[in-house]
Order: structure tokens, then C-alpha cells, then sequence
């Protein structure tokens, strides 16, 4: 039996990465998925490999810092699919520079995309996932969200309120009944196109490229940089029913960076 058989799934930064991963994922477990993001030509390209697997998905072009486009996106979702299941709250983005020389602008963009995005995604989602007898609201966090990174400013604070506002949503889910669960995933380094642009972190010159392999060796217990099938797979457990007791928890999957 796949673990998500029948369930209708939307996540968000779809189009390459970790999300890309877990859609994948997701649609191999069964579920109908629905493939968001800005970039249509890639979002796309996820929907035809689903597909091209034989699985199911569909998708929705959502900026997830855009209310009309969350609007509109569960609306679609709602008449042609009639139910909502697993929300994946994905899309994020890192701008390193340091405080004194990052624009107001960036600060807001990073803040925008991933905190204020998925505070929209779940207040949209979550009258159709009730509707829909519950399901299973997954954040993307992360590590930064408890450790420091110098020029990581606005992507620390971001992750550190999206791990609060995790557990608020948990709890008022929980209280209203609403059969839904709400958790948040906090992942290390995982080799993604993210670390393409990012620069190095810690004080180094952010035009730098990162050497993923030399910063895993270094910050990680086990040594070793993660990929996004491990990611994807903690997506599959709190989307799927192995976690029915399971909210308002924080899920590390970092290789032990946290506890170096
Ligand atoms: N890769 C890592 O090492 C790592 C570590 C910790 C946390 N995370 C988190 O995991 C999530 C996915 O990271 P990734 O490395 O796969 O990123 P990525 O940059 O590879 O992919 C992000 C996706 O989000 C999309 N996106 C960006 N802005 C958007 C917007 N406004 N609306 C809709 N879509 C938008 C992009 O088009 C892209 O497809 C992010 O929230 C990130 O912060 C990643």
C-alpha cells in the first residue's frame, strides 16, 4: 500500500531541488500532486517527469509572497480536485551579506518569501484542508533557524519565525479540531541549486562559490553534505500516517550539524 494513496498534495518551490525531490516523491507514494512555483518552464518539467513515472500532478504558477496568486491557486485546486491534503510550504530563498550592507529591500524579500509566503500558503490552505477532513502542513526550516550564520541575517530570523509560527498554526489546528498537522522540517546542508548563488557563508566574500563537500567535512557530525531524497524523505513520513501523533514538532535532518 503507498503510504499517500489518493491524497491531494501542493508544494511550493517545486521546480528544481529539494522540492523537485519530494514532489517526486510524493507522486510515487500515490498522492495527485500540484507543482508550484515562479518559474513555469521548470515547474513544468517536474509535472512531465511525475508524469513520465507514471504518476499524477498538475501545475499552478503561485508567488508564494503573492495573496491573489494563493487566492486563485487553492480555488483551482478546490473545483478541479475538490480537496486539499498535504500542503509542503517549500519555496525559500538565502541572500548572504552582512547586516550593515544588505539592503532593506533584500531583508524584506527574504522575510517576504520565506516567512510571509507561508503564513499565506497555510491561512489559504487551511479552510479547504479542513473541508477535506485534515491532512498534514510540512515548513521548510531550518538549521539557521537555532544557529547563527554571519551575513545570513534575514534567512536566520525568517526560519527562526517560520519555527514559531509552525507551532502556533499546530496549535490552533489542533484546537479547532480541524484534523490537520502542522510541522516544520529544519535541513543542514543539502546540495541543491540554492548553494549555486549563495556564496560562502561566515564572513568569506558572498561572491564566493561555496565548496559544499570542504563545508560539510567541517560542520557536519557525520561529514558529509545531505541530499534532497533525504529531505524528501522526512516530507513522506509527516505527510503520510507514520506521523498521525505528531505536531508542532521540529524535524532535524542536518547529518548532526546541530549538535556539533
Ligand atoms: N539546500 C539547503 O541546504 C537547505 C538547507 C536548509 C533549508 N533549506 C530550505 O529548503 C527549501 C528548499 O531549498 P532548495 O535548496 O531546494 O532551494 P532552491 O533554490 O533549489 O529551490 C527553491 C525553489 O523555490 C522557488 N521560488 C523562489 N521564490 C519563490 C516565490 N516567491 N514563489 C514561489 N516559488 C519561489 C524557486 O523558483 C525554486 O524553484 C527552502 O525553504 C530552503 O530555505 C535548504
Amino acid at each position: 500500500m503507498k503510504k499517500l494513496e489518493n491524497k491531494v498534495a501542493l508544494i511550493t518551490g517545486a521546480a528544481q531541488g529539494i522540492g523537485a525531490e519530494s514532489a517526486l516523491r510524493m507522486a510515487e507514494e500515490g498522492a495527485i500532486v500540484i507543482v508550484a512555483d515562479l518559474s513555469e518552464d521548470l515547474g513544468v518539467k517536474t509535472v512531465d517527469l511525475i508524469k513520465s513515472k507514471g504518476g499524477k500532478a498538475d501545475f499552478i504558477k503561485i508567488d508564494v509572497t503573492k495573496e491573489e496568486e494563493w487566492i486563485n491557486g487553492i480555488a483551482e485546486i478546490k473545483s478541479k480536485y475538490g480537496a486539499l491534503h498535504i500542503l509542503v510550504n517549500n519555496a525559500g530563498i538565502g541572500r548572504p551579506s552582512p547586516i550593515t550592507e544588505m539592503s532593506y529591500e533584500t531583508f524584506r524579500l527574504v522575510f517576504a518569501i520565506n516567512l510571509d509566503g507561508m503564513f499565506l500558503g497555510m491561512k489559504h490552505a487551511i479552510p479547504l484542508m479542513t473541508q477535506s477532513n485534515g491532512g498534514s502542513i510540512i515548513n521548510l526550516s531550518s538549521t539557521a533557524s537555532k544557529k547563527a550564520y554571519a551575513n545570513m541575517s534575514a534567512y536566520c530570523a525568517s526560519k527562526a519565525g517560520l519555527a514559531q509560527l509552525t507551532k502556533v498554526a499546530a496549535l490552533e489546528c489542533a484546537q479547532n479540531r480541524t484534523g490537520i498537522r502542522v510541522n516544520s522540517i529544519h535541513p543542514g546542508i543539502i546540495e541543491t541549486p540554492a548553494w549555486d548563488s549563495l556564496g560562502a557563508l561566515n564572513g568569506a566574500d558572498p561572491s564566493t562559490k561555496v565548496d559544499l563537500d570542504q563545508m560539510a567535512e567541517a560542520t557536519v557530525a557525520l561529514g558529509y553534505k545531505g541530499k534532497p531524497k533525504d529531505i524528501a524523505n522526512a516530507i513522506i513520513y509527516l505527510a503520510s500516517e507514520e506521523s498521525s501523533y505528531v505536531t508542532g514538532s521540529e524535524l532535524t535532518v542536518d547529518g548532526g550539524q546541530a549538535i556539533l
